[in-house]
């Protein structure tokens, strides 16, 4: 009971502090879409899944046991994933995604797979996963477009929902020209962000970047460098910080708080 008002709390206070409105008008860009019939053809899926591909590489790096994708589109990379020709297949794989009718796409897609889970999300979070419950999260060819405000939510609640050690690798923008433009005049319709500003929200976050790789994107209109690729790992325990049992999944400046409070009772304790 007192956990789903604490859920409600955080729905409310997140609400204020994310745009709704140009999160919506990016969604909005992303339900019916030419995109999804053409993102399919090999084409289009070989920047991800060829062999040479960096974000292949990367996704190697991952533990697929428990696996989310957020953002999934038509669930063109869930099927890739479910081959088994790349990774180990999950035992657990769980599709996020903000629009309405991708989630009904996905979900009729993957319907007779009792291991793929499909979920709409709010647009900002990865609720109602829960807490420490993913061995790995990735997200590709959609960060790219997400505003600022909504990728920082989403690299907050990534700690919330990996395991400790879990992985996260995110395809974003690295894109830094036209600051407050809308992110349709830009190339490739990237949003505005750097893979600076996106490791120093991660490290705020609570999470170590393990790699980052910058890439160009498109054939005959290629941009070069405009996005990235960050590999994150929540980390197993910080050097003296209780980590265990029930505060395993506290964030960081939390356990930081216990930490000094339990050094101080020591001191009281050992004082004469
Ligand atoms: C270009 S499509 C890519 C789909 C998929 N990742 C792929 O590679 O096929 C962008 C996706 O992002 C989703 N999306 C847009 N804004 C979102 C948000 N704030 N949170 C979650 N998903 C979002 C859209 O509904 C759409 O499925």
């Amino acid at each position: 009971m007192l956990s789903h008002y604490v859920q409600q709390i955080k729905t409310l206070y997140s609400k204020k502090t994310i745009d709704i409105g140009r999160l919506r008008e990016v969604a909005s860009d992303w339900g019916q879409n030419d995109y999804y019939d053409k993102a399919e053809d090999s084409d289009w899926l070989l920047p991800f899944w060829g062999e040479t591909s960096p974000i292949l590489r990367l996704f190697r790096e991952l533990d697929t046991t428990s696996l989310a994708e957020l953002a999934c589109g038509h669930g063109r990379h869930a099927a890739q994933i479910l081959t088994g020709n790349y990774t180990a297949i999950p035992s657990r794989l769980f599709l996020l995604d903000v629009d309405r009718e991708n989630v009904s796409c996905s979900a009729r897609r993957f319907a007779n797979m009792d291991l793929v889970k499909v979920f709409r999300n709010n647009g900002f979070d990865f609720r109602p996963l829960k807490d420490s419950s993913l061995s790995a999260v990735f997200c590709y060819d959609a960060m790219v477009h997400f505003e600022y405000d909504c990728v920082i939510s989403y690299l907050k609640d990534t700690y919330r929902v990996l395991k400790p050690g879990g992985r996260a690798l995110f395809h974003h923008s690295n894109y830094d020209k036209n600051p407050g433009s809308c992110y349709r005049d830009n190339p490739h319709w990237r949003n505005f962000m750097t893979s600076s500003l996106f490791s120093h929200v991660a490290q705020r976050a609570g999470m170590r970047v393990l790699e980052q790789v910058i890439l160009d994107w498109g054939d005959a209109d290629k941009e070069d460098g405009i996005d990235c690729v960050t590999l994150l790992e929540r980390p197993i325990r910080l050097s003296g910080e209780p980590n265990e049992g029930r505060f395993a999944s506290l964030h960081p400046s939390w356990k930081r708080y216990l930490a000094s409070g339990i050094r101080r009772l020591k001191a009281i304790r050992r004082a004469p």
